[in-house]
């Protein structure tokens, strides 16, 4: 019997198969998750770990875990919250969870893009406050998508599946990637791969859809969002430190972009100082995959992947 530590208060039934494998399995149901100090306590002990994004997996995480540990299994698409060098050299398996969640988290960066160019966080923030308003041919206009590029960072499952939604109202789809968009939906969405500077230049809203990476720090630096074409649109529903926060309230701030959609933040839970005045931006608490079905799914990945390294197999979906 193995010792499985899972730290947060995960949808249960995603660990059934664990639990019929008779491993003793210890979740975080407390109102808040553990700080530090108690996340390490925690996982002390464990042969396998179940994390989630806001743990960070390093040397002190991996040393209180102890050397029995063989998995961290990450609830999460993203990893750039675990040392990968350190767990490599332990010989820990690290796996994420990807192709359950790019629908849910596609929903989101598509729901921020309407919301931002058609001015509904705006409209709704505005209701709420009480004051008065009738309909006017003039009143509270938004900008229609149809007439404007989307420019991809990033073409992996999350950027195709925005691509996807973003072509069905009717807009044209530009990519920057590694990678080229996978066929068929490159030549069904008429999918236009371009150098990185270029799709900035070019497109009316830039959605972030890459990993965390030290290359992909601060990419949207001050000097590209200057590089954007004036009253365009940027949506970040991958990592908040893929842009420069302070750089894109600036770029807000002086009237050269003409809004924001973000569901991630640098420095989370804070939100980067002026943006929260800005009615020009919506604001979502990191809500990419936050479906009951999606993250019960992702739930059900992380036990299998944490089971099949226990079982002494390769993990599902291990992260190279
Ligand atoms: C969410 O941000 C994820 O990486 O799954």
């Amino acid at each position: 019997m193995a010792k499985v530590c899972i730290t947060d208060g995960v949808p249960k039934a995603g660990l059934d198969e664990l639990r019929a494998a008779g491993h003793e399995i210890l979740t975080w149901d407390r109102a808040q998750p553990p700080t530090r100090t108690e996340l390490l306590d925690h996982v002390r002990g464990a042969d396998a770990v179940l994390t989630v994004l806001t743990d960070k997996v390093d040397e002190e995480f991996l040393d209180a875990a102890g050397p029995q540990l063989k998995v961290v299994a990450n609830i999460a698409a993203g990893f750039n919250n675990i040392d990968l060098d350190s767990c490599r050299k332990r010989q820990v398996f690290v796996s994420n969870t990807p192709g359950v969640l790019f629908e849910s988290t596609a929903d989101t960066a598509f729901a921020l893009l309407l919301m931002v160019t058609r001015r509904f966080g705006e409209a709704e923030r505005f209701i709420r406050s009480g004051k008065p308003w009738q309909y006017r041919t003039t009143f509270m206009l938004g900008h229609a998508i149809q007439s404007m590029t989307i420019g991809l960072i990033g073409a992996g499952q999350i950027g195709t599946a925005m691509a996807r939604r973003c072509r069905a109202f009717g807009m044209r789809i530009a990519y920057a990637s590694e990678h080229p968009m996978k066929a068929p939906a490159r030549d069904e969405l008429e999918a236009v791969g371009l150098p990185l500077d270029e799709l900035i230049a070019t497109s009316d809203v830039i959605s972030l859809h890459c990993p965390l990476t030290p290359e992909t720090y601060h990419l949207l630096n001050a000097e590209r969002l200057a590089a954007m074409k004036p009253d365009a649109y940027v949506i970040n529903t991958a990592r908040g430190a893929c842009i420069d926060e302070q750089a894109l309230v600036e770029a807000l701030r002086s009237g050269h972009l003409a809004g924001a959609g973000l569901d991630v933040y640098e420095h989370e839970p804070e939100i980067a100082s002026g943006l929260l005045e800005m009615e020009n931006v919506v604001l979502l608490p990191h809500l990419g995959s936050a479906t009951v079905e999606t993250r019960a799914t992702m739930t059900g990945l992380a036990a299998k992947n944490a089971l099949a390294v226990l079982n002494g197999e390769p993990p599902l979906t291990p992260v190279h």
